[in-house]
C-alpha cells in the first residue's frame, strides 16, 4: 500500500543546508500527494509530540538560511528503550508510516536502531559539518563551515603578518580533522594539527625556530579540538620559542551562516531522492554523493566509522610552506 504520510526531522548540531534539504522532503512529498509532520527538536520532538503539518508554503524562503526551521538538539532519551517506545508510539498516534532523518553519525545510529527494533521506515540524509557518515564523499554544510572558517583565516592572516605573530586557530571537529585539513591547506597555514595524527609539538618548534632565523615572521597552525586546544598549544609555542603567540577559537561561528551554493545543491538533490527512496518502501538506508552520484546505502554500513584518506593532504600543506 502507498504511502500517505511521512515525518521528517533534524538532529543533532546543525548544518548549513539543513533548511534547504526539509524544503526538499516537503514539496517532493507533497508533489506525490504525500502529507508531511515537521517534528521539532529531533527525536525529542517525536518522544514529546511536537510535530506540525508542513506545506508547500511553510519551506518557502528558508532555502539560503543556515540553521534549521525544525530546530534540533541532541537526545540521550532517545537512547532508551523508553524514549524509543514513546516515539514509536506517536508515530502510530499520527499514522506516520516512515521518517526522513537528517544529521550526522549519532543521529543516524539513533535512526538505524529505531528501523532495527521498531520496524520503523526511515532514510537518512547526511547533515553535520564534521562530514562523519561512512560511505560519502561529504555531508551537507561542510562545504560551508570550510569555507567560513576559511574567511575567518584569511582575516587572521592580515593581521599575522602585520604584526609578525604566530597564531593559532581552533576549528571544530571532534574526532575528525577534515574541516582543520581541509583549511589549513586552502589558507595556506604553516602547520595542522588532527586527532587522526600523531603531533610532535617539540618538531614544530623547532621547524618555527629554523624559520624565524631565515626571516620568516608569522605563522598560522591550525588545530582540529579533538586533538588539542589552541590556548594550549599556543603556550607551548611561546614556551619553547619565547615566539609571541595568540589563539583563536573559531567555535559555534562555523556551524552557522548562509549555505554556499554546494551545500544547498546537495541539500535539495539529496532531500529529493531520499523522499523518492522512502515512498518506494525502501527503508533502513542513507543517500549521499560517493564520487559526486548520488547512492544509497543502508544504514549499517553509514554508521560505521569513516576511515578516509589524509596522508595525500597532511603532507601537501608540509610541502607547500
Ligand atoms: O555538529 C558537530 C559539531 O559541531 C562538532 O564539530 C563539535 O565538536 C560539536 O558539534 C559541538 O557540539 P555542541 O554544539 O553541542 O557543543
Amino acid at each position: 500500500m502507498a504511502i500517505k504520510k511521512i515525518a521528517v526531522l533534524t538532529t543533532g548540531g546543525d548544518a548549513p543546508g539543513m533548511n534547504a534539504a526539509i524544503r526538499a522532503v516537503v514539496r517532493t512529498a507533497i508533489d506525490t500527494k504525500v502529507e508531511v509532520m515537521g517534528v521539532f527538536r529531533g527525536w525529542w520532538g517525536l518522544i514529546n509530540e511536537e510535530l506540525k503539518p508542513l506545506s508547500h508554503r511553510s519551506v518557502s524562503g528558508i532555502i539560503n538560511q543556515g540553521g534549521t526551521i525544525l530546530k534540533t538538539q541532541r537526545c540521550p532519551e532517545f537512547r532508551t528503550k523508553e524514549g524509543m517506545d514513546r516515539a514509536a508510539a506517536t508515530l502510530k498516534k499520527y499514522n506516520i508510516e516512515g521518517i526522513i532523518v537528517i544529521g550526522g553519525n549519532g543521529s543516524f545510529a539513533g535512526a538505524h536502531e529505531f528501523y532495527k527494533q521498531y520496524g520503523v521506515a526511515c532514510v537518512g540524509i547526511p547533515a553535520s559539518i564534521d562530514n562523519d557518515i561512512n560511505g560519502f564523499d561529504t555531508t551537507i554544510g561542510v562545504d560551508t563551515a570550510i569555507n567560513t572558517a576559511l574567511t575567518a583565516i584569511d582575516n587572521i592572516r592580515d593581521t599575522a603578518t602585520s604584526m609578525e605573530r604566530i597564531f593559532v586557530v581552533e576549528v571544530m571537529g571532534r574526532e575528525s580533522g577534515y574541516i582543520a585539513l581541509q583549511v589549513a591547506l586552502a589558507g595556506g597555514c604553516e602547520d595542522v594539527i588532527i586527532p587522526e595524527k600523531k603531533f610532535d609539538c617539540q618538531q614544530m618548534c623547532h621547524r618555527i625556530v629554523e624559520g624565524s632565523i631565515r626571516g620568516k615572521a608569522s605563522w598560522i597552525i591550525v588545530v582540529a579540538e579533538g586533538a588539542g586546544r589552541a590556548e594550549e598549544v599556543s603556550r607551548k609555542i611561546t614556551e619553547i620559542t619565547t615566539l609571541e603567540t595568540r589563539a583563536v577559537v573559531l567555535g559555534h561561528i562555523q556551524r552557522g551562516g548562509r549555505p554556499t551554493a554546494f551545500s544547498r545543491d546537495m541539500a535539495l538533490r539529496l532531500g529529493y531522492e531520499a523522499t523518492n527512496l522512502l515512498l518506494e518502501g525502501q527503508c533502513g538506508k542513507a543517500v549521499g554523493l560517493n564520487n559526486g552520484k548520488i547512492i544509497s546505502i543502508d544504514l549499517e554500513e553509514a554508521i560505521k566509522k569513516k576511515i578516509w584518506e589524509v596522508d595525500s593532504i597532511y603532507n601537501l600543506i608540509r610541502k607547500l610552506t
